[in-house]
């Protein structure tokens, strides 16, 4: 036998066989010995379905291949009431035909699910039901996870009604295939400007939202293409919307508000002009004639360069409420961007205000907007940043309908390199009360609709899932899609216990790598705001470019408007009503004064605001100007630790899993010491105040590539200065280059990290030599948003285990290719640890 199949032989012994993360938490591992024993006993040989709908079908399908996997037992598979005991599935109307003795009385929500165990007849049965299919669906999913987790389904009687009806994911997927702010590959939707061939990913990422009763999915780009409506793609949506319907995902469509010029042949988009009124209305009967179940659309306008209503003086209810005329005949939902804001806003004027824009836009025109649009409202009033508080809109609409966007893709949450759970991030908003009225009115309330009665509304999340195996470039990333799913069913879940059951189900039930994922994902949120801007400075990224690696000036000096305004005295954006922007005056009272005081404010939010000197004392008792450094360091470390605790983890879960988390921590650690570095040192020379722990500019064991002696290699100055160590690297311009010292320290064993930067226009050649001998050898050939020396492309080496002597030679040799000049920063030097 070769011995590849040995290995492979191995792996199947030891229950553990290759994964790849496409199966996410479906995977359905076999169970151990004795919930498998339980469950045998529970679980009747059959399962049948009533009626033939395609989402019942697929329920039926779904249990057949849970049941294999879990228990190994391969159901009976039949149609139709069943003459002896098994699981059912069918909707409410069906099953009260079959079972009329079983008691199901009473009605159900759309979507809603109903598990019960009854007995009829002297057999006993599990009903999976719902008033709709795709609700019996969701029960077929709910009723696998018990038996995943571990949980009771005997004696069953369990009813799950969902939280709000819109449950909907947005992909931002062009039709050239790529994905604006997509880390998981390209589209599954498109490619070339066309729908792909093979739509397989397309159904199996239908299955995992149907798992989490999401239903519905915008296929393309808020950022809209308007060919997407001309008459050439319709047939092309209508595959996809065929490919994700077995699993009741509707698909929606993100439009441009200036499709009837652009594509539509008119020489104006104004929402009110009756020839664009008539065009919308064309277009959606077009559209509904071959997608029936079509969701829906959504639109960006008056944003970010998009066209909208502003153009011929109207308001965005007339724009919205055109559109949505044209969808209402057929049920169509009609989604409007809250986020619409000026980007070219004069940062010299205090008074200016990002944050204020969705209030200030929406607003006043509450109670305008027809029944079937939904205003759609980010979490923050800025933009996904790692930490703002939710959007005063969300309590000030009381006649509109609105939904909470939500984003899953983690644009400025280290964009699937960076293991963040954002659920912790999510739950916090979710529960905030808005003190909208007199009794508690949090965040997931108003947007459910709850609170002021509202026909629809919800949740959004921007998945942008790809082609990559892992669906989101980072296996830990899935659990922010489960998360998502999990809160737009019930938000009242906790994180912890959402995180815990999606590690179960996707990693097993060995209890070590419970703790140590669970630990990892509770605690990354805060450790990523620890070392990426901390007291709601907001993500210290650059937020002109790749919206990645640090740049702490770059929110400052345009017209963005993600201002921290750190300066040489303090930093903190002043948006109190008493001397600021006055965004906090958009809140209730209570939410107002709050924020407001300086005493109330809570630490987190502080710098978000109020502008405050770095000497600032906070509730912790710590200095502004400490926190910053004292985050910095106490968030690189734990990003260290997560390595530590992963390793012992090798053998108890599958390898190809175990090692491509291993490398995205290992990763994700030096890229924390790179903004840990890049940050202190900012803060240090506004602030000219010194670390009190004596650790910000000094680095025992580094030393500089450009104070080494260099063959080949010159010294060149990096900006932001504060993206490379000492704002120098030094770059090749031969075809090999070397850099090199010796090295004086004590002999012993030693870890040594090489920082060297990782381009994505050439795949450069290193090698670390100690005398002659080759120690270590590596490509950079990472897939970072950079073709530049800066902090995106910084990444390190680490080589453990190197003897050193005085002496001793230590040589990094780089050979360049394309236009990635084998740049590095520095070496470390690091006794190892017993
Ligand atoms: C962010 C993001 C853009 C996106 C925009 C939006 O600004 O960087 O890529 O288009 O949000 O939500 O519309």
């Amino acid at each position: 036998m070769s011995p590849k199949l040995c290995v492979f032989c191995a792996l199947v012994a030891m229950g553990l066989h290759a994964e790849t993360g496409r199966s996410a938490w479906l995977r359905y591992a076999g169970l151990n010995g004795a919930s498998v024993r339980q469950y045998r006993d529970a679980v009747p040989a059959v399962v049948a379905s009533l009626g033939g709908a395609a989402p019942v079908e697929s329920a039926r399908q779904e249990v057949l291949r849970g049941i294999r996997g879990m228990l190994g037992r391969t159901l009976r598979v039949e149609s139709g009431a069943p003459t002896e005991s098994a699981i059912v599935l069918g909707t409410l109307d069906a099953m009260r035909q079959a079972f009329p003795q079983a008691g199901l009385d009473g009605n159900l929500e759309p979507d809603a699910f109903w598990l019960k165990s009854v007995q009829v007849a002297g057999r006993r049965s599990m009903i999976v039901t719902a008033a709709n299919d795709r609700g019996v669906l969701y029960g077929a999913f709910a009723l696998l996870r018990k038996i995943a987790l571990g949980e009771s389904v005997t004696g069953l009687d369990e009813k799950q009604t969902p939280y709000a009806p819109v449950r909907w994911v947005n992909q931002w997927d062009n039709l050239d295939g790529s994905i604006e702010r997509g880390y998981g590959g390209r589209s599954i939707f498109w490619e070339g400007l066309h729908a792909r061939e093979d739509l397989t990913r397309v159904g199996e990422y239908g299955r995992l939202l149907a798992s989490l009763g999401i239903n519905a999915c915008d296929i393309s780009n808020v950022n809209a293409n308007p060919r997407l409506l001309a008459p050439d793609f319709i047939p092309q949506v209508a595959r996809i919307a065929a490919a994700f319907r077995p699993w009741g995902v509707r698909v929606a469509l993100s439009v441009d508000l200036g499709g009837p010029r652009t594509i539509g042949g008119l020489d104006t988009f104004d929402p009110l002009d009756p020839r664009v009124v008539e065009w919308w209305k064309s277009k959606a009967d077009e559209l509904y004639a071959a997608i029936p179940d079509l969701a829906g659309f959504v639109l960006k306008a008056d944003s970010e360069g998009r066209v909208g209503p502003s153009a011929y003086g109207r308001t965005h209810a007339d724009a919205a409420n055109v559109v949505a005329r044209a969808l209402k005949p057929h049920g169509g939902l009609f989604f409007y961007r809250g986020f619409v804001y000026n980007n070219r806003m004069d940062w010299r004027d205090l008074k200016n205000d990002r944050g204020r824009a969705a209030y200030d836009n929406f607003k006043d025109l509450d109670g305008k907007f027809d029944d079937n649009v939904i205003i759609q409202i980010k979490n923050g009033p800025i933009d996904f940043q790692v930490r703002e508080p939710a959007s005063p809109l969300f309590g000030a609409l009381e006649r509109t309908n609105q939904a909470i966007e939500l984003q899953v893709t983690q644009e400025y949450m280290g964009q699937g390199r960076h293991t963040v759970f954002l659920a912790p991030m999510w739950k916090a908003t979710l529960d905030f009360d808005m003190h909208a009225t007199a009794a508690a009115t949090p965040v997931k309330a108003l947007v459910a609709g709850k609170v002021f009665h509202r026909p629809s509304g919800g949740f959004v999340g921007v998945t942008n899932v790809g082609l990559d195996e892992s669906w989101l470039g980072n296996h830990l990333s899935q659990a922010n899609l489960y998360a998502f799913g999990r809160l737009a069913w019930n938000p009242d879940l906790s994180a912890q216990r959402i995180e815990e059951e999606w590690a179960r189900l996707t990693f097993g039930d060995d209890p070590e790598v419970l703790r140590t994922v669970n630990g990892i994902q509770l605690t990354s949120w805060r450790t990523y705001e620890n070392y990426t801007g901390p007291l709601g400075l907001q993500t210290l990224t650059d937020i002109t470019g790749n919206h990645y690696g640090v740049n702490v000036e770059a929110s400052e000096r345009n017209g963005w408007g993600q201002w921290h305004r750190a300066d040489e005295q303090g930093a903190g954006m002043d948006r109190t009503v008493a001397t600021g922007t006055g965004f906090l005056g958009q809140y209730r009272p209570a939410v107002t004064s709050m924020y407001e005081s300086l005493g109330a404010c809570p630490d987190d939010l502080l710098l978000f605001l109020h502008h405050v000197p770095y000497t600032h004392v906070l509730h912790s008792g710590k200095t502004v100007i400490q926190y910053i450094y004292d985050s910095h360091y106490e968030g690189a470390d734990a990003v260290a630790a997560t390595v530590r605790q992963w390793t012992p983890l090798q053998g108890a879960i599958d390898e190809q899993r175990y090692r491509e988390v291993l490398a995205q921590l290992e990763y994700q650690a030096g890229q924390a010491v790179v903004w840990r570095d890049a940050v202190t040192n900012w803060f240090f020379r506004a602030s000219g105040i010194a670390d009190e722990k004596g650790r910000v500019g000094n680095y025992p064991g580094r030393f500089e590539a450009e104070s080494m002696t260099l063959e080949g290699y010159a010294v060149r100055a990096v900006t932001p200065a504060e993206d490379a160590s000492g704002g120098k690297a030094v770059a090749c311009a031969a075809t090999q280059c070397t850099a090199s010292f010796r090295y004086a320290g004590a002999p012993g064993w030693y870890t040594l990290r090489v920082q060297y930067f990782d381009q994505n226009n050439g795949v450069s050649h290193f090698g670390l030599r100690v005398g002659s001998q080759l120690v270590d050898e590596w490509t950079a050939a990472d897939r970072v948003p950079s073709a530049r020396i800066d902090s995106s492309s910084s990444a390190r080496r680490v080589i453990r285990g190197v003897a050193l002597r005085p002496g001793d030679e230590i040589r990094i040799e780089g050979a360049p290719d394309g236009g990635e000049p084998a740049a590095l920063d520095y070496l470390e030097i690091e006794p190892e640890e017993n």
